[in-house]
């Protein structure tokens, strides 16, 4: 029989837990502004880093390879997946971390923000519990369950937002600038979470040390990459550039 390709895109992902995005052609804007232009990308690898100055385009990339901005030209595909038509099931397969935890811890408790978004895909009360559960002893936070996730310290507060993203359990997680906020111990912290991560994960970053061991860093300038390559290629050549 044959099948759709959503149904290929799934059954794949269930065998293989690894994403391929695409982008194909994308350009956006904001009014007349362009804010990316001419971006063409396959993403594969486990470990992929963006870099650039402030105003290049960085957050509006990260925010298309899950729906979260959809391109005004070109399209983003997710194993297969449109992120125009079909953003609720690219963004079960892509989660994001934003660059300040406050944006996404949404519920009173600690507990309770790590459960909503599996309680919001429909995951079982017992199966999230589990989840929830496994999450909170990983990052420490086992003994702050019911405290306001308001009154974390901003560490704190980045590893829930990171497992809030987790229990959903994606397959690749786009971090923008997860450590910019963070003092020095949590940045090393945070970046120790990731390095240990089972999901592909898209970096968006200011510390340049987060990005050894990765598998390709995109360097964007103006809304276009402008190198692409490997860690040793491209961070040198953009802090050359950078001066
Ligand atoms: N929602 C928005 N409305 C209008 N302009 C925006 C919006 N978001 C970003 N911009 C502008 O688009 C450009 C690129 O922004 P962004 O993707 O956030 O870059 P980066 O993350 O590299 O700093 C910036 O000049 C920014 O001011
Ligand atoms: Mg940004």
């Amino acid at each position: 029989m044959r099948r759709g390709r959503r149904a290929d895109a799934a059954a794949a992902a269930a065998i293989v837990p690894r994403t391929a995005i695409e982008v194909h052609d994308v350009a956006h804007f904001y009014g007349d502004r362009p804010v990316l232009t001419d971006v063409s990308l396959t993403l594969t690898e486990r470990r992929i880093g963006v870099i650039g100055a402030n105003g290049s385009g960085k957050s509006t990339f990260a925010r298309l390879l899950n729906g979260l901005v959809i391109p005004a030209e070109g399209s983003v595909l997710v194993d297969g997946l449109d992120t125009r038509t079909q953003g609720r099931e690219v963004r079960r397969r892509v989660g994001f971390v934003f660059q300040d935890p406050d944006a996404q811890i949404v519920h009173p408790t600690v507990e309770e923000d790590m459960a909503f978004g599996p309680h919001n895909q429909g995951v079982a009360a017992e199966e999230t519990a589990r989840r929830v559960e496994e999450m909170l002893v990983r990052y420490g936070l086992a003994g702050h369950r019911d405290h306001p996730a308001h009154l974390l310290s901003g560490g704190q507060k980045q590893l829930l937002a990171i497992a809030g993203v987790l229990v959903m359990r994606p397959q690749r997680i786009v971090f923008d600038e997860p450590t910019t906020l963070l003092d020095l111990a949590n940045t090393r912290r945070v970046s120790r979470v990731i390095d240990a991560l089972e999901q592909d994960a898209v970096v968006v970053t200011h510390h340049l040390d987060l990005l050894d061991g990765f598998d390709r860093v995109l360097v964007f300038e103006d809304g276009r990459v402008v190198a692409d390559g490997s860690p040793g290629e491209t961070v040198p050549w953009y802090v050359a550039r950078m001066g």
